[in-house]
């Protein structure tokens, strides 16, 4: 076991929902262990600035329920050069701190693993974000929340779909990832849904929607993640315009929408039990690691191993998604 006095955390990259739940949860791990947590404000940022405060478990009282993060996040230039490193490490010497928790996606733990690698520091990462493109981890904290966010927007555009005889292209976050698009899809009832690990074409697309025809419905929903590759939403529609003048076409970008929001029960305990398991692995010994959870256990991953692997889409739910949207 590691004698720990003092450890850092703070949030950086895109907010999640569910965050705030895991600094609550990293900060009353410590005071639980012995050690004395320090609040870092707006990521790296604040470290380069020295923007640090000791906490107690009161400091993050009525915070579990609150969507963004209340430490502030910001993705930060100077960080990715050495000297900014180099001037955030100074920092932490003068603040005597013996361990950092970043709560984040992979940028922020490309961060967390230079910091380390060059000056020492036992890092450990939390993943955070709704894209749940990390690996080492089945669910980012932050995505059960964005799912369930964009399935109430998308049966609200259902009603209006329907209503008019409309056939709706939604964009949807994910950044290179196709996860949120795929499981909102389905839960949504998609009748088709494009997402960037599967090569589709606008040529694609168009074969299909000659081929299905409507079948009888009354309206068509296409869910399209913000990374694909076959054009876009707004290609896509013209394309339809073009080719189908039948279809009446709108395009609903569902934009920041998706980040906000109270997170939901799976994401506060996911955050809870992240947050702990972080404390738990530095008293370990644990440097330049991430936790997550497979199978329902908690799991450790090397931060390079989370950053340059990803999760795999399950192709037996591609399957799914075509044959329930018949
Ligand atoms: O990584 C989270 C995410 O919301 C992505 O889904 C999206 O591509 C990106 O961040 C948007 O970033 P920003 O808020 O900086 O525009």
């Amino acid at each position: 076991m590691t004698q720990l006095k003092r450890v850092g955390v703070l949030t950086s990259g895109g907010d999640a929902p569910g965050m705030n739940a895991a600094i609550r949860a990293t900060v009353r791990a410590c005071i639980y262990y012995g050690i004395e947590p320090v609040l870092i404000k707006e990521g790296y940022k604040g470290l380069i600035e020295n923007r640090m405060k000791s906490a107690d478990a009161r400091s993050v009282a009525n915070i579990l329920n609150l969507g963004g993060t209340f430490l502030k996040s910001a993705r930060c230039q100077e960080f990715r050069s050495k000297e900014g490193r180099a001037k955030a490490f100074e920092n932490i010497v003068t603040a005597e701190l013996d361990g950092l928790v970043v709560i984040g996606g992979d940028g922020s733990f490309t961060g967390a693993m230079l910091l380390q690698e060059e000056h020492g520091l036992p890092c450990i990462g939390v993943p955070g974000t709704i894209d749940n493109d990390i690996y080492g981890t089945d669910y980012t904290i932050g995505y059960d929340t964005a799912l369930n966010t964009v399935v109430e927007a998308i049966d609200k555009i259902r009603d209006t779909a329907s209503s008019h005889n409309r056939l709706f292209f939604i964009e949807v976050m994910g950044r290179d990832a196709g996860f949120i698009a795929l499981n909102t899809g389905i839960a949504s009832g998609a009748e088709d849904i494009l997402i960037p690990e599967q090569e589709k074409t606008i040529e694609n697309f168009m074969e299909s929607l000659q081929k299905s025809g409507r079948g009888g419905k009354s309206s068509s929903i296409i869910v399209v993640a913000e990374g694909d590759r076959s054009g876009g939403v707004f290609e896509l529609s013209r394309a339809v315009e073009e080719n189908f003048p039948e279809y009446e076409v709108k395009v609903t970008v569902l934009g920041h929408i998706q980040r906000g929001g109270k997170p939901t029960c799976f994401d506060r305990v996911l955050a809870s039990r992240l947050g702990v398991a972080a404390v738990e692995a530095l008293k370990n010994g644990d440097s330049g690691i991430m936790v997550g959870v497979r199978d329902q256990q908690v799991v450790k991953t090397p931060l390079d191993r989370a950053i340059s692997k990803h999760n795999q889409i399950d192709n037996h739910l591609m399957k799914v998604a075509q044959i329930v949207s018949l």
